[in-house]
């Protein structure tokens, strides 16, 4: 509700600000003064067009809202009605099993009785036919155990055990990388079999994960990463918005198909992204570490001036209002899509939030990057019952921008006692042994 009156206010101050830039600048040409005048139009219609912009984004996160409200009372839905199910199928597979159970004990009781009394009157033709009837019993009674077995899973305890991480990999498709620059309809341009459609843009990575299934085989654990949305144009607004959550279900369907185990989801087309690491972007220390990236990419350079000149460098200041949990809405519609499980990343940090996440069935699990980089007891911490730490990290992203050209470890002074402090965690990375 306060959210929607400021962006009511934000509006009509904007609305207030481009009639009287216009005002002003129709007067400029009025009285004389043209060039004033165009400049004040051109920044009237600058504002309207932003008013405009700023109206349809409000539009549609509200409609987006609405849409994940209807998804999640839909998922509670049929949630219930699957528990119900699994509870009828339970009962049933139980009964049946029982029941199956009488006739085999009889069988089992006659052969029995048939070895002992008649078997040498028996020829060896009818000898044979006692034996095939006596192992087909025995393999029955096997299927009925495992059907009773069947019937316990849903009530049985989640057995955890240690996966060796040699054993998998996970394909990055996010977050502007190679497989994202083919699948994303803001970047891909191709006008060959790799490009336009959604089907050709996913060609790619298609035949990428069926070469790896051919020569790494099924038991292989094949992972992959995902901007589920991209908002591409989250900064520019002249940019294509890229890829939709329903193209990214789309090709969610066709990796299961074609043999992915999982799917980890993320946001956003490429870096720097508001969505990816959600939180803020550092302004002092990007300008210290980006020119390492200049020869990286078409815009790196465009980048590197942006962030350096005033006004523009305000633009990447954004913080948005979710930033734990953010990729939850999309984790949940690619979940309903598929069977394989769903991995979410996003600023996890507190332990109701996640269980609560997980017990929605909004994904299957979570991953944690910076939260483990500030807390790295953070698991240890959870599983003693603190649900945050003390000192959480505060999105502000330096270690991400730092490890273009530092050691990886948090770089907030002010979750330090002091910066000498702040330094010596970071360098620790260096000393034999554990990390302190
Ligand atoms: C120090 C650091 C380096 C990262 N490097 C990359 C990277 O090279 N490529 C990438 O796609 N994401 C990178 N990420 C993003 C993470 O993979 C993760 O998806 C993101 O930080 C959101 O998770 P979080 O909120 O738990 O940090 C990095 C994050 C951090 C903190
Ligand atoms: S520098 Fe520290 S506080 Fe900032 S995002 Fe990274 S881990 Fe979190």
């Amino acid at each position: 509700m306060k959210a929607k009156t400021t962006a009511r206010w934000f509006q009509g101050a904007l609305a207030v600000g481009t009639a009287v830039i216009c005002v002003t600048g129709f007067l400029g040409i009025a009285f004389g003064q043209p060039l004033l005048g165009v400049v004040y139009a051109g920044m009237g219609a600058v504002v309207a067009l932003l008013t405009q912009r700023v109206a349809e984004r409000k539009r549609e996160q509200e409609q987006l809202r609405r849409a994940n409200e209807a998804l999640e009372q839909r998922v509670q839905a049929r949630t219930a009605e699957l528990d119900a199910a699994n509870k009828e199928l339970e009962a049933f597979s139980y009964s049946v099993a029982h029941d199956l159970r009488a006739p085999l004990r009889h069988m089992d009781g006659f052969i029995r009785l048939l070895r002992k009394h008649a078997w040498n009157s028996l020829d060896e033709k009818n000898q044979r036919y006692l034996g095939i009837v006596s192992d087909s019993a025995r393999q029955m009674g096997l299927l009925i155990d495992d059907l009773l077995a069947f019937s316990r899973v849903g009530r049985a305890e989640l057995q955890l055990r240690p996966v060796s991480l040699s054993q998998g990999v996970e394909l990055h498709g996010a977050n502007g990388y190679l497989i994202t620059q083919f699948l994303s309809s803001a970047i891909n341009d191709r006008k060959d079999d790799y490009g336009g459609s959604l089907e050709n843009r996913a060609r790619f990575v298609l035949e990428v994960v069926r070469a790896i299934r051919q020569r790494a085989g099924n038991d292989f654990h094949l992972q992959m990463k995902i901007s589920a949305t991209e908002f591409n144009d989250a900064l520019l607004l002249t940019e294509k918005p890229g890829n939709t959550i329903a193209d990214s279900i789309q090709v969610c369907r066709w990796l299961e198909e074609a043999g992915v185990d999982a799917i980890h989801v993320s946001s956003g087309s490429s870096f720097p992204h508001p969505r990816n690491p959600p939180g803020d972007l550092p302004m002092e220390d990007i300008v210290k570490t980006y020119d390492s990236m200049i020869s990286s990419g078409r815009h790196a350079f465009r980048n590197f001036v942006l962030f350096r000149s005033w006004p523009m460098n305000r633009l990447f200041h954004t913080r948005g209002e979710v930033i734990e949990g953010i990729n939850l809405p999309d984790a949940r519609a690619i979940k309903q899509s598929l069977r394989i499980p769903v991995i979410c990343t996003g600023g996890f940090q507190t332990a109701s939030y996640i269980r609560e996440a997980l017990r929605r069935g909004d994904c299957d699990a979570v991953s944690i990057a910076r939260s483990l980089v500030a807390n790295k007891d953070l698991v240890k911490l959870f599983a003693a019952g603190q649900d945050r730490p003390a000192k959480p990290c505060t999105y502000c992203n330096k270690c991400l921008v730092n490890v273009a050209e530092n050691p990886i470890g948090c770089y907030e002074e002010s979750r330090f006692e002091s910066r000498e402090e702040m330094v010596r965690q970071i360098l620790s990375v260096y000393a034999a042994g554990p990390t302190s």
